[in-house]
């Protein structure tokens, strides 16, 4: 099997790449580099340069490499962003989605995994979210992601795809310091900014309906979200039909102001945060009933919080050689 890993030199993907990679399976990536760095891959994996917006294109890569399966992970990612742009994200994560699709389904490919996001559940009130937990997201970006699993199933149907949705939940860490998240849109690097500046971090809300007040998340290190994607590409390879649609996180909950806690133990700088006011959209309480990734993929979280925040720490420090304490 040849796959594609579009988005496949980002954060998440060049994580999934080279799992994927060291673990013999045959992989091309197609990214255009809008937020993507060609050095987190290894020259073993070709990476070509461009968009997964670009029928023409995908069409002559899936037949040069005699594609055989897809891990689509490219899309924007921003919440503020796209509140403020709504039809571009539309646009680039439904339509590119939906271009992809075409291409594949003319190509005669039958695996297909999809990159979806605890976004698409919104503010449910529950303890553990389970795949069952009714969808209702509260942005533009988890409406397509919630899309684009729709628009996945019904192309797995009309063309016998077989489909893989996982649905990530908070991402953080790094398999080396030279794979870190560069963005600084997570609550680990946007700690870990404001400590570089010599600023506060920030809690946003202290008054939630939660044992210390702060909203609580479910992290999962990118290292254990890799090799879930390897368990669903081998299943998929496995000859599984049908569609699956399965959280990936490590079913417990952290707070807010226990993660920032953990951050000063580990970067040594204990400035103490400040409380602002909750932002609106956040649910006091998101994390995954990790059982279904269990029972289907043969997958669990095997690393901790403390193994995120000092993996983090140290890609921060390779980024920023002006962090305090590098
Ligand atoms: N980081 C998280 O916490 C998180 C959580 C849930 C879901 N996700 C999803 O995981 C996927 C990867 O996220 P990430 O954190 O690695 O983000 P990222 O921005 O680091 O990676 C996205 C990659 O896709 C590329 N890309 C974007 N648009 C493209 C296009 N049209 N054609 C080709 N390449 C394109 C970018 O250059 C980048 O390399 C996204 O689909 C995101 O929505 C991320």
């Amino acid at each position: 099997m040849t796959w594609l890993i579009t988005g496949g030199a980002g954060y998440i993907g060049a994580h999934v790449a080279r799992a994927m990679g060291a673990a013999d399976e045959r992989v091309v990536v197609l990214d255009d580099l809008s937020a993507g760095v060609p050095g987190r891959l290894p020259e073993s994996i070709p990476l070509v340069r461009g968009s997964a917006l670009d029928g023409d294109l995908l069409k002559r890569v899936l037949a040069e490499h005699a594609v055989t399966g897809v891990v689509h992970l490219a899309a924007r990612k921003q919440v503020g962003e796209s509140v403020a742009q709504p039809t571009r994200y539309y646009q680039e994560n439904v339509g590119g989605l939906a271009t992809l699709l075409d291409a594949v389904a003319e190509a005669g490919i039958e695996r297909f995994l999809f990159s979806s996001s605890a976004a698409v559940y919104g503010n449910p009130d529950v303890d553990l979210i389970t795949e069952d937990t009714p969808c209702a997201p509260m942005s533009p970006y988890g409406e397509t992601k919630l899309t684009g699993e729709w628009l996945v199933r019904a192309a797995g149907r009309a063309h016998g795809i077989a489909t893989v949705c996982l649905r990530y939940f908070n991402v953080a860490g790094a398999a080396g310091p030279e794979l870190a998240d560069t963005g600084i849109f997570n609550i680990v690097p946007m700690v870990f900014d404001r400590l570089t500046r010599g600023e506060a971090p920030r809690i946003f809300g202290d008054d939630y309906p939660t044992p210390d007040g702060t909203c609580v998340r479910d992290y999962i290190h990118v290292a254990d979200l890799a090799d879930a994607h390897l368990a669903a590409v081998r299943r998929l390879a496995g000859g599984a039909t049908g569609d699956l649609t399965v959280n990936i996180g490590r079913g417990e909950g952290v707070s807010v102001r226990d993660l920032v806690s953990l951050i000063a133990e580990v970067t040594g700088d204990t400035t103490p945060a400040v409380v602002e006011p909750r932002r609106p959209g956040d649910a006091p309480r998101a994390v995954a009933s990790a059982a279904l990734a269990e029972r289907e993929l043969g997958w669990r979280a095997r690393r901790g919080v403390r193994e995120m925040v000092e993996s983090a720490w140290r890609g921060w420090q390779l980024h920023h050689p002006e962090a305090i304490h590098g």
